[in-house]
């Protein structure tokens, strides 16, 4: 069977902090190991909200690629490339926008709050509103089962697999599907067409969601079908047709834990940041001057670690030795702010320490950082390609 494909991107919008490393490079990296992984710089999606200071875009792109690969991302496992490189994405935010129902993208959270929330800029254009349905053509384009996002992009998800099932209900019906998809069930061998139409009546008659993972295994494992074939089959199950584009769904990368320097959320407009590549020094200055307990106004005083900022980062980077240390030293004056802030500094500055050692090359070279994504838009262009011959057929614009 072929690898899980995992697909996820970022806008650009400047270097990256230890927010971005924890929330989700972390998971990246993990993931790349697993699965066939396509990461990619969403620089239109960055567009749809910064078309007014384009250079933040352009000044960004690099820098964020070289902070994936400092996180340790692997241009030899994963697939790293930009979106405005590869036309495609365009060409099937196009044609799904051809079937997507404007009640729809009226209807995802995000387009409101965002609305609301950056409510100093225009946002009622028609790109902002095609944000969701851009990036699903994002992820339909790579076949993606599986996208790594927090918790605020589950619904362009969901979305999008809406989108995906629409796609395949109105364009996946080739002429003769059914006798195909019948011929396909003998193609499967042994007992099992029995068993897929056990389950497929199942599904379609009970809707029992245990006989569709059952039935979709079926199909997965059977090594003896063409591709055309399993996808009638997966088709034939679920009275989809035959499927085109790939339903994905969401992996919940767990929230980061990482508060910024002011104990509210990491984030660049608070001026709160740890960036996931700062000079130590630096590194150590940011710690030693940020907010403690604002009871403990003097050294005596004793203090309660959860009015603390620094305490936070004491969750993310520290043992449950040092933990306990700072909960017994802080609430009973034995430990000073100074003292207890220094494991902290040692833990962000031992972390960053392979993450310098693995930008350097890319820092003093940038020619090396232009030939991963000229590589990676390469590897691409080949999978996205596929998609878009599939759906330009589907559509009725494959002429010759
Ligand atoms: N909307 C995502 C964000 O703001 C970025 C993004 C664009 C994305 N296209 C994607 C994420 C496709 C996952 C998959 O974080
Ligand atoms: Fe915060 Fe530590 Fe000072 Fe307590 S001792 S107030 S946890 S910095």
């Amino acid at each position: 069977m072929s690898k899980q494909r995992v697909l996820s991107g970022m806008r650009p919008t400047g270097r990256l902090h230890i927010g971005h490393y924890h929330g989700a490079l972390k998971n990246w990296v993990r993931l790349q190991d697993e699965m066939a992984c396509f990461f990619f710089v969403a620089d239109w999606h960055a567009l749809t909200t910064a078309y007014d200071d384009v250079q933040v875009i352009e000044n960004s792109v690099w820098d964020m690629v070289i902070d994936w690969l400092a996180a340790g991302v692997d241009p030899e496992k994963a697939t790293v490339f930009i979106q405005s490189r590869l036309p495609q994405h365009a060409e099937l935010h196009v044609l799904l926008s051809m079937m997507t129902p404007l009640g729809w993208l009226e209807r995802v959270p995000t387009y409101k709050d965002q609305q609301e929330k950056l409510s100093g800029k225009d946002l009622a254009t028609y790109g902002f509103l095609g944000y969701p349905l851009l990036q699903s053509a994002d992820i339909l384009l790579y076949q993606a089962n599986h996208v790594p996002v927090g918790e605020d992009q589950v619904p362009h998800i969901e979305f999008t697999r809406e989108v995906a099932r629409r796609f395949n209900h109105l364009f996946g019906r080739e002429p003769g599907f059914e006798d195909k998809a019948k011929a396909a069930l003998k193609k499967l061998g042994g007992k099992r067409d029995k068993l897929y139409l056990e389950l497929r009546t199942r599904y379609q008659q009970e809707g029992d969601k245990e006989a569709l993972a059952q039935g979709r295994a079926l199909i997965a494992e059977s090594q003896s079908l063409a591709n055309a074939d399993r996808e009638r089959l997966y088709g034939y199950f679920d009275g989809s047709g035959k499927q085109i584009l790939t339903e994905p769904g969401a992996l919940l990368t767990e929230a980061s834990r990482v508060v910024g320097l002011d104990g509210q959320k990491m984030s660049k407009s608070y001026g709160n940041t740890i960036m996931m590549r700062e000079e130590p020094e630096a590194l150590a200055k940011k710690i030693k001057t940020m907010p403690t307990d604002t009871n403990r106004v003097r050294r005596t005083d004793p203090g309660d670690p959860a009015r603390c900022p620094v305490w936070n980062f004491h969750q993310v980077y520290s043992s449950p030795e040092t933990r306990e240390w700072v909960q017994a030293g802080c609430r009973s004056a034995g430990i000073g702010c100074i003292e207890c802030k220094q494991p902290v500094i040692d833990a962000m500055v031992a972390e960053q320490a392979p993450m310098h050692e693995r930008a350097m090359k890319y820092v003093q070279n940038p020619k090396l950082v232009r030939e991963v994504v000229e590589h990676g838009n390469e590897r691409a262009r080949k999978v996205a390609e596929e998609t878009m011959q599939d759906v330009r057929a589907a559509m009725g614009l494959a002429y010759s």
